[in-house]
């Protein structure tokens, strides 16, 4: 085990992290094959790449109880739900204090849409302005459990925002591989927080595969959260927090969502929302769980195009089946966040999808862009494109016959839109400038 401060940028000592001795290792997606914590990987060894791995916890009455006593502490964050996430700071840290944000409901945004209820997890109101800091949190406290002092990952712009701007508070050094044509803000983020930035001329899939190489060779620690399974566990925070707030604290499911709709690049976000829903059925806590919709952007839908072909056999495919169903696609989207050709996680994404009974869809660009102005002028939430896709989704969902009219929806907002300001502003007519007073 290395010094947990040694090289650090920081003058500050951070506080130590443990693992959460109820994590009790992983599971391969695509074999089944369990590794237990010691497990140094971050794929299954025998499935390669492709083989993602998935955190297992023991289950039980006692980690009920845990959770309904720390979904109180909302000054904890995120960590609230410490006893479901694979680490546990002893303190909370600027470099991991992230969560709690806003549940907003939407009843004029849902008149416009004709449901019956809307409400949106508006996760822009994280320090980046994505949902990506769930993520980057739990990758912090576990690098400082494991004693790295610098983290890196492949990004179209907000995994990489999330990762600079806490590292910056917590002292690592961070590198980070985006694409060239990630949007001027989500750079500025990465360049004035002191991150390495490496500008890969291709796409998203190609800085990936690029950092995989990087971290390996420089044994730096991985925070991409498309291979890295316990980030994804971060993300689970959102659905959790969503869960707290509509069943008063696990108290009834008259108000739980019946659908929730989620913008799907890598499927992280995706897998996550599902598999919150579903340990917290596990646990007792929920009796029904949420339909989860994954949304795509049409020109970067793999996983919706291939859940279209498999019909009526989707929920029953394992996981070999899934990995050969997806085909990968040319991404073409202004949604860079979710301009994806071969999703990372799609296995994971697609069979948690699958168990809650919900769905893929896509989504055409323009509807993207409506929805921004809808969800800005009648909700008070300024999405980017990814980050609206969710709910753009909706129109899709319903001719898919995965909402009806009677059904309470809630959509997670992922991503800020002053981040790519560009996208709607193109579609806004700007006001011609008037004469001031003289
Ligand atoms: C704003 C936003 N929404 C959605 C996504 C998709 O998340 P995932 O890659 O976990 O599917 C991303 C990923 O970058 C994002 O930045
Ligand atoms: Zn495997």
């Amino acid at each position: 085990m290395k010094d947990p401060d040694a090289g650090r940028n920081g003058v500050d000592v951070l506080p130590s992290v443990a693992a959460n001795p109820r994590w009790t290792g992983c599971a391969c997606v695509v074999c089944g094959r369990h590794y237990d914590t010691r497990y140094e990987g971050f794929v299954c060894a025998d499935c390669g790449i492709d083989g993602i791995l998935d955190a297992v916890y023991e289950g039980g009455a006692g980690v009920a109880a845990l959770v309904r006593a720390d979904g109180d502490d909302t000054a904890r964050g995120l960590w609230r739900f410490a006893p479901l996430l694979p680490v546990v700071p002893t303190a909370i840290h600027p470099a991991w204090a992230v969560g709690g944000t806003a549940l907003l409901p939407a009843p004029r945004l849902a008149a416009h849409l004709g449901l019956r209820s809307l409400v949106i997890k508006d996760d822009t109101g994280l320090p980046s302005g994505s949902l990506k800091d769930r993520a980057a949190a739990v990758a912090l406290a576990r690098a400082r459990q494991l004693g790295f002092d610098h983290l890196a990952c492949a990004s179209t712009g907000n995994a990489a925002a999330s990762l600079a701007v806490l590292a910056s508070r917590g002292g690592f050094r961070s590198t980070i591989y985006v694409p060239a044509g990630a949007p001027r803000g989500k750079l500025a983020q990465l360049l004035l927080h002191g991150a390495t930035v490496i500008r890969v001329d291709g796409t998203y899939d190609q800085a990936f595969e690029l950092s995989l190489v990087a971290i390996e060779r420089n044994r730096w620690y991985s925070r991409n959260c498309a291979h890295n399974p316990l980030l994804v566990e971060g993300k689970k925070t959102a659905a959790l927090e969503l869960a707290w707030d509509l069943t008063r604290g696990f108290t009834t499911d008259a108000d739980l969502p019946d659908v929730v709709l989620v913008p799907v690049g890598d499927g992280c976000i995706v897998s996550a929302t599902a598999k919150a829903f579903l340990e917290l059925k596990d646990l007792g806590l929920v009796d029904r769980v949420p339909r989860v919709v994954g949304v795509q952007a049409a020109g970067a839908s793999p996983l919706a195009q291939a859940w279209a072909r498999a019909c009526a056999s989707q929920a029953s495919l394992d996981g070999a089946q899934v990995r050969a169903a997806i085909a990968p696609v040319a991404p073409d989207t202004i949604a860079d966040s979710i301009s994806v050709g071969i999703p990372r996680n799609r296995v994971k994404a697609w069979r948690y999808v699958a168990a809650t009974g919900g769905a893929f869809v896509a989504v055409e660009d323009d509807l993207i862009i409506a929805t921004i102005r809808d969800l800005a002028a009648r909700a008070g939430v300024f999405a980017e494109p990814s980050g609206a896709a969710g709910l753009a989704g909706l129109v899709a969902a319903r001719e898919a016959g995965l909402v009806d009219p009677r059904d309470r929806v809630a959509a997670l907002v992922t991503g800020h839109g002053l981040k790519d300001p560009g996208a709607a502003l193109g579609h806004c007519t700007m006001p011609q400038p008037v004469a001031p007073l003289s």
